[in-house]
This record gives structure tokens, sequence and C-alpha cells, in this order.
């Protein structure tokens, strides 16, 4: 299947939010007890904080499209230029100046394994290569989630070191991993 993405601005919020909820549940929702998962659906997936999110001009968001049915399969966050998680690299790899940071990618189960996710990122990575200064882009995905660290690795994304990411007071391990751009 054939993907597009388009850019969201203000007016997708109710959009970002149905599937930035949805898309967390399905995926994460059962490694976590009520409370922390709660705290996290509250801090960082409610209507507040994602309007703030698609307010604030660094971030930048897209939305995942099936080209032949139209329908909204998935979202991308990135944020250009912006070096969270860049010190948690291991010593001897690349040290990227102007790193874009690709925080959520995100598709519908029901969408995953069918070539969208691939075109997806094409046009992301083509995105960030031709709007911004990046010499790379990095990620951190939880280490447990091998169908996402598989697909990383298919467009060159290479493990660079370890972090951690919070849900609520819950601590996940997860991998850091870096893409470089120029040569
Ligand atoms: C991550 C994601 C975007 C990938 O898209 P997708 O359409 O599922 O990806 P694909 O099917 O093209 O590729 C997945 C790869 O993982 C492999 N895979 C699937 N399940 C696997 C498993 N349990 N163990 C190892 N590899 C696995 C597939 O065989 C495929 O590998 P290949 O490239 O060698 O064929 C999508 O699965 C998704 O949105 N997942 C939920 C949200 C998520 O986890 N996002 C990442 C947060 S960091």
């Amino acid at each position: 299947m054939a993907s597009v993405i388009k850019h969201m601005d203000a007016s997708d919020l109710d959009a970002l939010v149905n599937i930035s909820q949805r898309t967390f549940l399905e995926t994460f929702g059962m490694n976590y007890n009520a409370k922390d998962l709660n705290d996290y659906m509250e801090t960082r997936l409610s209507r507040q904080a994602l309007g703030a999110e698609l307010a604030d001009a660094q971030n930048v968001f897209f939305s995942v499209w099936d080209e032949k049915t139209d329908a909204l399969t998935g979202y991308i966050k990135i944020i250009p230029q912006y070096c969270k998680f860049l010190d948690d690299m291991d010593e001897g790899h690349f040290e990227p100046k102007n790193s874009t940071y690709l925080e959520r990618f995100y598709l519908l189960k029901s969408f995953q394994g069918t070539g969208i996710a691939q075109n997806a990122m094409q046009a992301t990575l083509d995105w960030i290569k031709q709007n911004t200064e990046s010499d790379a882009v990095h990620l951190t995905v939880f280490c447990e989630n091998p169908r996402a660290y598989t697909f990383y690795q298919r467009f060159g994304f290479e493990h660079v070191g370890n972090t951690v990411y919070m849900v609520g007071d819950h601590a996940d391990k997860e991998f850091l991993y870096l893409l470089k751009l120029v040569c």
C-alpha cells in the first residue's frame, strides 16, 4: 500500500488526540499498571498536552494516510535539531552536530506490515533532508519492541547506546538509534 504524509496543524488536534491515544494503547497499554498508564495519558497524550505540542513551533507532526482509501493510519512527530538523549551515546560513534529527534512513529495495528510505514519513513527522511540542516536523525525504541527496531535498522539506523524512558513511575530500558545523513 502506498502512503502519504501530511503536515498537521492546530486544526488537526482532534485527529491527533484520537490517533495518538489509540496507537499508544494498542502498542503499549498492556505493559503498565493503571496508575502509570493514566499518568502518561494525562501528561503526554491528553488533549491539553497534545494541543500545547502542536502549538510549539519547534515540533513537526505528520499524519500518515493510506493513499488508496484515504484512511488515517498513523502519525509521526519529529523535532529538528533537538539533541535530547544524545548524551547517552556510547563512545566511538559519529557525533552529530544537528540531529533531528524522531520522537514518535506510530501506525495503527491494522496497517502494520502493509508497506505504509516504509513509505512514510522514506517521506519523513526526505523531508528532514530537504527542510533541515540535520546531519543525523536519532530516536529511542523500547528494548522489547523488535518489530520497531528491525524496521528502523532497515533504513540504516544503528544502535549507539541505551537510555531510559519514563511512563508514570515505570522506567523502560530503551535503545538509542542513530542514522547518519551525511557521507
Ligand atoms: C514500528 C512500525 C512503524 C513498523 O511498521 P510496520 O509496518 O509494522 O513494519 P514492517 O512490517 O515493514 O517491518 C517490521 C519488521 O519487523 C519484523 N518483525 C515483526 N515482528 C517481529 C518480532 N516479533 N521480532 C523480530 N522482528 C519482527 C518484520 O519481519 C519486519 O522485518 P523485515 O524488515 O526484515 O521484513 C509499526 O509496527 C508500528 O507503528 N508499531 C506500533 C508503534 C511503535 O512501536 N512505534 C515505535 C515506537 S519507538
